[in-house]
């Protein structure tokens, strides 16, 4: 097993470089295009999605006692919030009067009023108050609290499985640190197929030819680390200029600014840690052809200055190597019923790829 901290990951780079080689992976992976088409695979899918831990926020997006956050996650929608004991918990997002949404966006409460009648519910879901109770003969409000969904923090992120009672979910490192301040929460709409969008964050085989002009020159033609955590993956995309380590004691050498990490953590979040600033992003299948994408921005490090940074490469990326890499998959999407390919090939080079759609195989089977 190679190892797999900043260390590690640094050596593994400057073999590579040396060698001309990169990862690879022994399978060549034949994915039907019918599996991005299909209707019957998207709900097998989206069932998949409400049965499997799957994270539903950065743990940042729940700083203090009474934030939430509220959004449908595979059609369903839900609730997140931090109780005054300090634990997140999750529950449907339906008053239990007549199924209005107690709670919508993003905030911070010290309790969840309906909108409609105004049934009040606590931090930790229990219904506190129902007005002109005796409307009501005979309502036990112990068994009217807000239905619960299993929630559970891990290596910064809030994951919620809304049909098991444990999350179960991959050993993954640490991905995000506590003080990492989220600066922008957006979302939007895209018409691509989630699979679609997601594949083209987890090979490097394509950054020379889609990105020439942003991402190539400041990093490599196809050269990539890989990592496996269960059915979870991590793609490691070098700058050149980390080859000055190779003049550095191995323990000492320091990854930040000479490399981007890509985690994608099974099934539908991709999570891009770049030299200031890091990205969350959730993809919401909404169709066979359209999908709903959540991001969360955050700073790598606290503080003014950092922040700063931050924006100023985010806004780098988001003008260049993110709009290249959206035309190619909206491409992609507009082709997808024209029977040019019964199946798309994806090869040694793109290794994460593979081990998605053999993990995401796996899972749908079981
Ligand atoms: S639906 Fe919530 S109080 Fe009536
Ligand atoms: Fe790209």
């Amino acid at each position: 097993m190679k190892g797999t901290n900043d260390q590690a990951v640094a050596q593994r780079v400057l073999e590579h470089v040396q060698a001309g080689t990169t990862d690879t992976v022994d399978e060549v992976w034949r994915e039907p295009v019918a599996n991005y088409t299909s209707a019957t695979r998207l709900a097998a899918e989206l069932a998949l999605l409400r049965s499997y831990p799957v994270p539903f926020c950065p743990s940042a997006a729940l700083p203090e006692k009474g934030s939430y956050v509220a959004r449908e996650a595979a059609g369903v929608p839900l609730l997140a919030v931090r109780g005054a004991d300090g634990k997140v918990r999750a529950f449907r997002n339906a008053c239990r009067h007549r199924g209005t949404q107690v709670a919508s966006g993003a905030g911070c409460a010290k309790a969840f009023v309906c909108p409609y009648h105004a049934w009040t519910y606590t931090l930790e879901g229990k219904l506190r108050h129902v007005p002109h109770e005796e409307g009501f003969p005979g309502l036990d409000k112990s068994t009217h609290g807000l239905v619960p969904v299993h929630a559970e923090e891990c290596f910064g992120l809030v994951f919620i499985n809304q049909e098991a009672k444990t999350s179960g979910m991959d050993e993954l490192p640490v991905i995000l640190r506590p003080d990492q301040p989220i600066y922008a929460t957006t979302e939007r709409e895209l018409n691509v197929n989630w699979k679609v969008f997601l594949e083209g964050f987890i090979e490097g085989y394509h950054i020379r030819f889609t990105h020439p002009e942003s991402f190539y020159p400041y990093g490599y033609d196809n050269l990539n680390v890989l990592d496996f955590y269960g059915r979870s993956s991590r793609i490691t995309y070098p700058f050149r200029r980390i080859e000055k380590l190779a003049k550095v004691a191995p323990e000492k050498r320091r990854v930040e600014g000479l490399l981007t990490y890509v985690y994608h953590v099974f099934p539908n979040v991709i999570i891009t840690i770049l030299s200031r600033h890091t990205n969350v992003i959730i993809l919401e299948p909404l169709a066979v052809d359209r999908t709903r994408q959540i991001n969360y921005t955050l700073a790598n490090d606290p503080g003014e200055a950092a922040l700063a940074e931050a924006k100023r490469d985010q806004d780098f990326v988001g003008n260049t190597g993110a709009l290249e890499d959206l035309a190619v998959v909206t491409s992609i999407q507009k082709s997808i019923n024209s029977g040019a390919n019964d199946v798309f090939t994806f090869g040694k080079y793109e290794g994460c790829v593979v081990h998605f759609h053999r993990q995401l195989d796996a899972a749908l089977r079981a």
